[in-house]
């Protein structure tokens, strides 16, 4: 007989599942039993990030090391649980920094081998995706959603027979990291979005800074190293002839630039395919901009937006768990042999 032997396994009603998220800079651990959420933590490397002015690789794996085990160990107690009481264990295998995801993912994979139970590795993005169920456990495909994180911009659809299309997306950067670039050449600290929302809250979007939509003769796609690059020549030749810029107004009409394209055409796509509700995920999703233009829009057409708690759009492990218990109703358990996966392309159902 295996000794990690699935052959057998029966699924649960409403399975527990430890899930671990460690693509980048923090180290999180949530337990859920079906859709409920049952403990959430973090144990976040920020604040030794912002020294070096954004993640070191190296220094964030080594802080994954130093947290796992204490992260998990607060999960189950917040939960109010054993190991003994997982039904399965999902982490994290990818897109992120690869010395970063092989401590949350390696610790996930031996907690359910000793355990005998399955394992499941989780796609980052549909990760951020499945935020959405946490906010509404009732939703069902097809849904538009709004994915604005640091590492991907895309508007995708997730059909109603199990599909993710992928509608568009950033042919550079991504929307996350420009609000970071945006924020170093205002002199703003990592990380960046959450800052340059704050100082937008007190300016005009009264420059003209280029959209971040590209329309190809075919298909709609995103640009950010335009904006990114604009802003940042504002911000010099204002410097060069030594005249003050209104750091307000900068982030304030950068924040326009970059985020009404993304809610427009989100919205528009949407109405084109007749779904009805819309969702969004990824840290810019927890802009509050962005949160309040998506809101007038929708509710401008009559569509269904889910937006996920703040906390749940950054970088968390509840999301994690959420995709994690798609994929166990699914009975989509993944090999032992699955490997940490710095980039997946953004393409096919539960791939990105
Ligand atoms: O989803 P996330 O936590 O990590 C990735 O998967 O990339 O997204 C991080 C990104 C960072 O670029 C961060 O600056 C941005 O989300 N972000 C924000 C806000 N909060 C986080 N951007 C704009 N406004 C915010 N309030
Ligand atoms: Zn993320």
């Amino acid at each position: 007989m295996e000794i990690y032997d699935l052959s057998d396994y029966k699924l649960k009603e409403q399975p527990v599942i430890l899930a671990l998220e460690s693509s980048c800079d923090d180290t999180a651990c949530a337990v859920v039993k079906g859709r409920k959420i049952l403990a959430d933590e973090v144990m976040s490397s920020a604040a030794l990030m912002e020294k070096y002015g954004g993640v070191v690789p190296e220094i964030a794996s080594r802080a994954h090391t130093d947290a796992v085990d204490e992260v998990t160990r607060r999960a189950l107690n917040a939960a109010n649980i054993t190991a003994g009481d997982v039904d399965a264990v999902a982490a994290t295998y990818g897109a992120g920094l690869l010395g970063s995801l092989l401590v949350g993912l390696s610790f996930a994979k031996a907690l359910a081998y000793s355990l005998n139970v399955p394992f499941l590795a989780v796609n980052h993005i549909m990760g951020h995706v499945s935020s959405a169920y946490l906010e509404d456990p009732d939703l069902k495909p097809p849904f538009v959603t709004l994915l604005a994180s640091g590492g991907h911009t895309a508007i995708l659809h997730s059909t109603e027979t199990g599909g993710l299309e992928v509608l568009a997306a950033t042919s550079d950067d991504a929307v996350g990291e420009a609000f970071d670039k945006c924020a170093r050449v205002l002199g703003l600290s990592y990380p960046g979005g959450p800052n340059v929302q704050r100082l937008a809250e007190g300016g005009r979007p009264v420059i003209n800074f280029p959209s971040a939509e590209v329309r190809d003769k075919t298909k709609i796609r995103f640009s950010y190293s335009g904006l990114k690059t604009s802003v940042i020549n504002y911000c010099h030749n204002a410097g060069q002839r030594g005249e003050e810029i209104n750091g307000a107004d900068v982030a304030a009409s950068f924040t326009k630039a970059a985020i009404d394209p993304l809610v427009k055409r989100t919205v528009r796509y949407a109405l084109d395919l007749g779904v009805g509700t819309v969702t969004c995920g990824g840290g810019v999703a927890a802009n509050g901009y962005l949160r309040s233009e998506m809101k007038k829009a929708c509710d401008a057409h009559g569509l269904k937006l889910i937006l996920p708690e703040k906390k749940h759009c950054t970088d968390n492990a509840a999301m994690i768990a959420a995709e994690g218990y798609n994929m166990y109703v699914r009975r989509e358990f993944s090999p032992m042999s699955q490997n940490a996966e710095a980039q997946i392309p953004l393409e096919g159902r539960g791939v990105c």
